[in-house]
C-alpha cells in the first residue's frame, strides 16, 4: 500500500479519536451540570401524588391548565428569565400548593412531588432520596431538559 495511503488512514484515526474524546467530555460535563437528587422510586410516589393533588389544574401531562405548565416553553421561558432554580420552585410549591390547599400535604410528600417533576423534564434519578430540606435549598438549575 503507498505511504501517501497509510498517512490518510492515520489522519482519519485521529479525526476519530477527537471525535468520541470531545463527544465523551460533552457526556461528562452534561452530566455533571445535572446531578442526580432524587430516586426513581421517589418519582414513582410522586406521580401518584401528582395525580392525585396538582393534575387537575396542572394537567397530567404537566402541560398545563388552570395553573401554568411545569415543562415545556413554560418551563423553560420561566427558568431564562428567573435563573430558575430547584429550591425556588419548590420553595413555591411546598408553600404556596396546592392553591386550594397551600402547605396541606406531608413534607415527604413534596419532595416525592419533586422528584417526579424532576424526572417528567428529563433530569437524571440516582442512589439518594431527595428530601424536603434538600429540595427547598438546592441551587440546581431548574428547567427542561427534555429535548
Ligand atoms: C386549584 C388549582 C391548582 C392546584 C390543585 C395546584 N396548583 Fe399549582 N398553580 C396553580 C395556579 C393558578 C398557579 C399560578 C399561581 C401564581 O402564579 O401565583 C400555580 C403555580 C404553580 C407553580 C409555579 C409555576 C410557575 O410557572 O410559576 C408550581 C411549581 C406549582 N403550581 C406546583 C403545584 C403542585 C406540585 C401541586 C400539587 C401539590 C399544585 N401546583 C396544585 C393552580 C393549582
Amino acid at each position: 500500500m503507498p505511504v501517501s495511503d497509510l498517512g490518510r488512514r492515520a489522519t482519519a484515526a485521529a479525526a476519530l479519536v477527537a471525535v468520541l474524546t470531545a463527544a465523551g467530555l460533552a457526556g461528562r460535563s452534561l452530566a455533571s451540570s445535572t446531578p442526580a437528587i432524587y430516586t426513581a422510586a421517589q418519582a414513582g410516589t410522586g406521580a401518584k401524588l401528582f395525580s392525585a393533588n396538582c393534575a387537575s389544574c396542572h394537567g397530567d401531562q404537566l402541560q398545563g391548565n388552570v395553573g401554568p405548565a411545569l415543562t415545556g416553553p413554560n418551563l423553560v421561558t420561566l427558568a431564562k428569565n428567573t435563573k430558575l432554580k430547584v429550591g425556588d420552585l419548590f420553595g413555591f410549591m411546598a408553600l404556596q400548593m396546592p392553591l386550594n390547599a397551600p402547605a396541606s400535604l406531608k413534607k415527604d410528600q413534596y419532595a416525592a412531588i419533586m422528584a417526579y417533576i424532576l424526572k417528567f423534564n428529563g433530569y437524571p434519578a440516582g442512589q439518594k432520596a431527595l428530601t424536603y430540606a434538600a429540595a427547598m435549598s438546592s441551587t440546581v438549575s431548574m428547567t427542561s431538559l427534555k429535548k
